[in-house]
């Protein structure tokens, strides 16, 4: 087997193949997603959804020249600057022939050179992933549960019965929305927003990414560029003109029935007023009006965000799927 390491944004053969065994893997390690549009994988492997941090892309080819799997490596440095973030793939046919393990191998030496103390990687619970990454003694985080909600002819009338109720306690807040990129005049409290509203479980010894408006504009342009149709929702306290609650939601435009929804979230000072769900029922009706070709929202939440996790399930969404990330140590192996 060969390594080998490929520019994204110039070798369109290499990223076609990577994608090719995202596409063959799809149906194995995420039936409940849809498959990955090539856009969108160009975005996160090429464009880096436009976070800006180095990465590096590793095509492993079998002797015959055939692809037969790839990783992407992220070494961020605006946040989490001691850890290394994998996706790595071996293509479902030639899986248990020792492929993935050397492409970890590989990375974990590149992660360790780029100054890693860790390496993480992400597998549905269930996969061959996380078969594979507890082979490989790495230690599982806290449990992410993937949910999705269909929008089907019943939810305008279930929305207005939520909405009614929930109002009463959300008297002094309006609400504003906007399609990116976001109006200047917001983009420094959407930045704060993103700043404060950290306390979202996550795994120990890690940081929430890094956001300031430079980073948040080119992740939005990154977006913009795949054709991303990006909708802010934002519930606002009228007296203190303070955004208090927002909520996001993607659809990409080669899987138009598909709304992916981004950070939602409450200030922390403007909780108890039901704000979470009424900015996710504004959300779904601006899509009834905007994005009626959407079908199905996709969501997910750490499994101990309790208060996330009860307004999704009033809306309807369902379990799809669990997943977490593994751990490697790298330091001294
Ligand atoms: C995980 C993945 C990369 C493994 O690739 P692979 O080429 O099959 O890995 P290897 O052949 O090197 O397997 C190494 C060991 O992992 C374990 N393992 C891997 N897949 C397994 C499976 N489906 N069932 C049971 N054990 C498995 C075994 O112990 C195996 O050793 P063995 O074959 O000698 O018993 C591949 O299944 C894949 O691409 N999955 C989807 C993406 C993913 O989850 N990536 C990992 C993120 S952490």
């Amino acid at each position: 087997m060969r390594i080998e390491q490929f520019d994204p944004t110039a070798d369109a053969g290499s990223l076609r193949a990577c994608h090719q065994i995202s596409l063959a893997s799809h149906p194995y390690d995420v039936p409940f997603m849809p498959p990955p549009s090539y856009t969108a994988f160009k975005g996160g492997w090429a464009a880096g959804w436009g976070l800006g941090e180095p990465r590096e892309t590793w095509l492993a080819r079998a002797e015959t020249g055939e692809p037969v799997g790839c990783y992407l490596l992220r070494l961020p440095e605006k946040d989490n600057q001691e850890v290394g973030f994998t996706e790595l793939i071996v293509t479902p046919e030639r899986r248990r022939s020792g492929f993935g393990s050397a492409l970890l191998a590989h990375c974990a030496d590149r992660a360790r050179l780029a100054g890693r103390a860790r390496l993480q990687g992400m597998a549905v619970d269930g996969s061959a992933g996380e078969t594979f990454a507890r082979a490989k003694g790495a230690t599982g985080g806290i449990d992410e549960v993937l949910r999705t909600m269909d929008i089907d002819a019943g939810l305008p009338a279930k929305l207005a019965g939520l909405r009614a109720a929930a109002e009463p306690h959300a008297a002094g807040y309006e609400i504003l929305s906007w399609q990116a990129p976001t109006p200047e005049e917001h983009l420094a409290g959407l930045v704060e927003l993103q700043r404060v509203n950290v306390a979202i479980p996550m795994d120990e010894g890690m940081e929430p990414m890094a956001v300031d408006a430079e980073r948040l504009r080119s992740m939005e342009q990154a977006a913009l560029a795949m054709g991303v149709r990006y909708y802010t929702v934002v519930a606002r306290e009228v007296a203190s003109g303070q955004l208090a609650a927002p909520t996001e939601v993607a659809v990409e435009r080669e899987t138009p029935e598909w709304g992916f929804q981004q950070l939602t979230s409450v200030r922390r000072e403007h909780r108890g007023h039901r704000l979470g769900l009424l900015v996710k029922i504004a959300m779904l009706e601006l899509f009834a009006e905007q994005e009626p070709g959407v079908k199905h929202i996709f969501t997910g939440n750490a499994g101990a965000n309790e208060h996330m996790i009860a307004i999704n399930e009033q809306l309807g969404y369902k379990i799809a799927a669990v997943f977490r990330f593994w751990e490697l140590g790298l330091a001294g192996s």
